[in-house]
C-alpha cells in the first residue's frame, strides 16, 4: 500500500492514479475528500491535515511507501511525517523537495529556498530511507497567468531568465518508479523538462496552442513585489516571491538533466505537450 499526499494537487493525483493503473494499493491522505471525488473509486481516501499528528499517523498504518508532499512553511510538517512514519514501523519516504533545495543561494536570506534544504536536512537526519525529488518550476505554473491571458496582457518578472519547465505527469512518473522499485534511498534526482524557455518563450507557445494572443509587459522582481503588496499580498509573501523571481531572472533554473530519461526510460515531456493537453484551461 502506497500512501500519497496532496492528491487534489498537480503531481499527487497524478500520482495516485498512475498507480492505481499500475496495479497497486493506493491510499490518499486529503483534507477534504470530496475535492478528490473525481479519483478511482477504489483508491482509498483518508481525510487529514498533514500538520495534524493524529491524522498523519493514523494515514501511514499499513503503507509501504509515502509520497510525501508539503506545503506551508517550515519544517513542522517535515518532522510529523518522520515521527508517523518511524513509529508505524515504516521507512520509506519519497519526498517531493525541489530543484531550489540545492541552487547556490544568491542572498544570505534564501527565502524558500532555504526553507525546502531545511526539510531535506530534517530528513537525511532522520536515519530513514528517503529519496528526494527535485523538480523545477512545474509547466502547470502557467496556469497562473490565466487571467492575464483572458485580459490580454501578462506581466512577467523574470526577464530573459529561461527555466527547464517540467510536466507534473513526468514528476509524477519519476515518483511511481521511485516507490515501486528498489535502490533510490538516499538518492536525489533533479527534475527538469527537455528545454530552457523564458516566460515569453512560453506565453508565445501557450499563444500559438490556443490561438489567443498575449502580450508581455516586463518588470524587476522587485516592482512586481511592490505591485503585489500594494494589492494586499503579505509582505513576506511578496518577497519570497522576488527572491524567487529573481533566482529565475539570473537564469539559475535553466539547466536540463536526464534524471527523467534515466528514471522512467522516458524523454520529459515538452511545454508545448503539456500546453497542447491542457489548452481547454486556456479557453
Ligand atoms: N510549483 C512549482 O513550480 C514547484 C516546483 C518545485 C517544487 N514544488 C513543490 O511541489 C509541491 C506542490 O506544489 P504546488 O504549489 O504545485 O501545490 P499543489 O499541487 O497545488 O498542491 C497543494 C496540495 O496540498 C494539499 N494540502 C495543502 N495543505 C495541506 C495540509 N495542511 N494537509 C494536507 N494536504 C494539504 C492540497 O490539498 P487541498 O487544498 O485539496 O486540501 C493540494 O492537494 C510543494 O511542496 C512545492 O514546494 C513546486
Amino acid at each position: 500500500m502506497y500512501l500519497i499526499t496532496g492528491a487534489t494537487g498537480n503531481v499527487g493525483g497524478l500520482l495516485a492514479r498512475q498507480l492505481h493503473d499500475q496495479g497497486h494499493p493506493v491510499r490518499v491522505l486529503v483534507r477534504d475528500p470530496a475535492r478528490a471525488a473525481d479519483l478511482p473509486v477504489a483508491i482509498e481516501r483518508v481525510a487529514g491535515d498533514l500538520s495534524n499528528p493524529d491524522d498523519v499517523a493514523h494515514a501511514v498504518k499499513g503503507v509501504d511507501a509515502v509520497f510525501l508532499m508539503q506545503v506551508g512553511g517550515g519544517t513542522d510538517q517535515t518532522q510529523i511525517m518522520i515521527d508517523a512514519v518511524r513509529d508505524a514501523g515504516g521507512s520509506r519516504i519519497i519526498l517531493l523537495s525541489s530543484v531550489g533545495a540545492r541552487l547556490m543561494p544568491i542572498s544570505d536570506n534564501p527565502i524558500i529556498g532555504g526553507a525546502l534544504a531545511a526539510r531535506e536536512d530534517l530528513m537525511r537526519e532522520s536515519g530513514l530511507d528517503v529519496t528526494y525529488l527535485r523538480p523545477n518550476g512545474f509547466a502547470s505554473n502557467a496556469l497562473w497567468w490565466l487571467d492575464g491571458i483572458r485580459a490580454g496582457k501578462v506581466v512577467v518578472p523574470t526577464g530573459d531568465g529561461r527555466q527547464a519547465v517540467i510536466d507534473p505527469e513526468d514528476i509524477a512518473r519519476c515518483a511511481a518508479v521511485t516507490l515501486t522499485e528498489n535502490g533510490h534511498a538516499g538518492k536525489g534526482y533533479t527534475l527538469t523538462g527537455p528545454e530552457a524557455l523564458t516566460a515569453r518563450e512560453q506565453l508565445a507557445t501557450i499563444a500559438e496552442v490556443t490561438g489567443r494572443s498575449v502580450d508581455v509587459e516586463d518588470v524587476t522582481p522587485h516592482e512586481f513585489a511592490q505591485a503585489q503588496i500594494a494589492a494586499d499580498v503579505p509582505a513576506g509573501q511578496a518577497q519570497a516571491l522576488e527572491y524567487l523571481n529573481t533566482v529565475f531572472s539570473k537564469g539559475r533554473a535553466a539547466y536540463i538533466s536526464d534524471d527523467v530519461q534515466n528514471l522512467t526510460g522516458r524523454p520529459p515531456a515538452t511545454f508545448r505537450t503539456w500546453c497542447e493537453r491542457n489548452a481547454d484551461a486556456f479557453r
